[in-house]
């Protein structure tokens, strides 16, 4: 039987080992897991990662950053509700790349993971305006269900628009509806909402003199984020990024995840993702 949670259990972040409660496939090459890991689903907030690693496993030796997709109480719970700190599973939402993607979906319930986390600096930064658009691409959404239900439940009207290559890239996008948001799709191949790309469905949402919205937060691929950054700063709308950069360490002391951010005299300087991101502004990223 489960523990009960206790102020203990909801200590700042460490490593602590979780225990797989469900594990399903949710869209092509994309799973979603339940580990029941009362600390890091304690302290999660929106736009927060986890380093995972396979318990008992060196191949690979290293841990990845996986996205705090949602948190919950019990362990089939569908709905968030109830105060943070009564907590106890943490959600993750992973697409298969490569060999640690390709091992954790062979896990079954019962097997064990490490996590360490919360990390990161979180969408703290993205203001609270009335109209908030949430913009992801590939598994970028993983990031963004949190803050788009915390903004909804404050009042905001939040859009979310989504792109991928084709439908069915797209897992549990009941999710974001339940949280209040407005949801549209672009696939490449035209099999599900506009046929184009991420930036073919803003304009089609956001026509030019359009109402604009109060601020973008947006996560995906470099190249795809980039032109959403380039897609604000014509519109001069505010947009913060989360940055997927591969990471060793998740801790600050590898510098694998470095990116170039401008400094106040008009040059640029290495941060590193994990601890000093993974969100920027995107005006102050060098994205060429
Ligand atoms: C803060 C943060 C949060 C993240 N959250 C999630 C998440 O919630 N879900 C998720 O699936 N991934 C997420 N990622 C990305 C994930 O950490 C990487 O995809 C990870 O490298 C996968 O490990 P792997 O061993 O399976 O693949 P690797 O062996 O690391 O990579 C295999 C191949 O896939 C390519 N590849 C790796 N990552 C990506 C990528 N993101 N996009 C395109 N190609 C890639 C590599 O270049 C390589 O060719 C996040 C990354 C960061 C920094
Ligand atoms: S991953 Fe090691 S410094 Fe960021």
């Amino acid at each position: 039987m489960a523990s009960p949670i206790t102020a203990a259990a909801c200590t700042p972040r460490a490593v602590e080992t979780a225990r797989v409660v469900w594990h399903r496939r949710i869209a092509d090459a994309t799973w979603r897991i339940r580990l029941e890991c009362p600390r890091l689903a304690c302290q999660s907030a929106a736009g927060h990662f986890a380093m995972v690693r396979i318990a008992g496993r060196v191949d690979p030796l290293l841990g990845r950053p996986l996205a705090v997709y949602d948190t919950f109480r019990g362990p089939d719970d569908a709905d968030p509700s109830g105060p943070p700190e009564e907590r106890r599973h943490a959600d993750f939402i992973y697409a298969v790349h490569g060999r640690f993607t390709t091992a954790l979906a062979t896990l079954r319930p019962g097997d064990e993971v490490t996590v360490w986390g919360p990390l990161g600096n979180g969408w703290r930064e993205v203001p609270a305006v009335d109209r908030l658009l949430l913009v992801a691409g590939g598994i970028g959404q993983t990031s963004l269900l949190t803050l788009g239900r915390d903004r909804a439940a404050a009042g905001a009207r939040v859009t979310f628009c989504w792109g991928a290559g084709r439908a069915g890239a797209f897992g549990e996008l009941d999710d974001f509806r339940r949280a209040g948001l407005d949801v549209h799709l672009a696939t490449l191949d035209g099999s599900a909402g506009l046929r184009g790309n991420v930036v073919d469905l803003l304009d089609r949402l956001v026509p030019e003199g359009g109402e604009a919205p109060g601020h973008v937060a947006c996560c995906g691929p470099d190249g795809m984020m980039a032109a959403v950054a380039r897609w604000t700063a014509a519109r001069g709308v505010g947009c913060h990024v989360s940055l997927e950069a591969p990471m060793a360490c998740g801790i600050g002391i590898c510098f694998t995840c470095v990116a170039r951010v401008r400094d106040a005299d008009g040059g640029w300087d290495w941060r590193r993702t994990c601890v000093e991101g993974p969100i920027f502004p995107a005006t102050g990223l060098v994205w060429e």
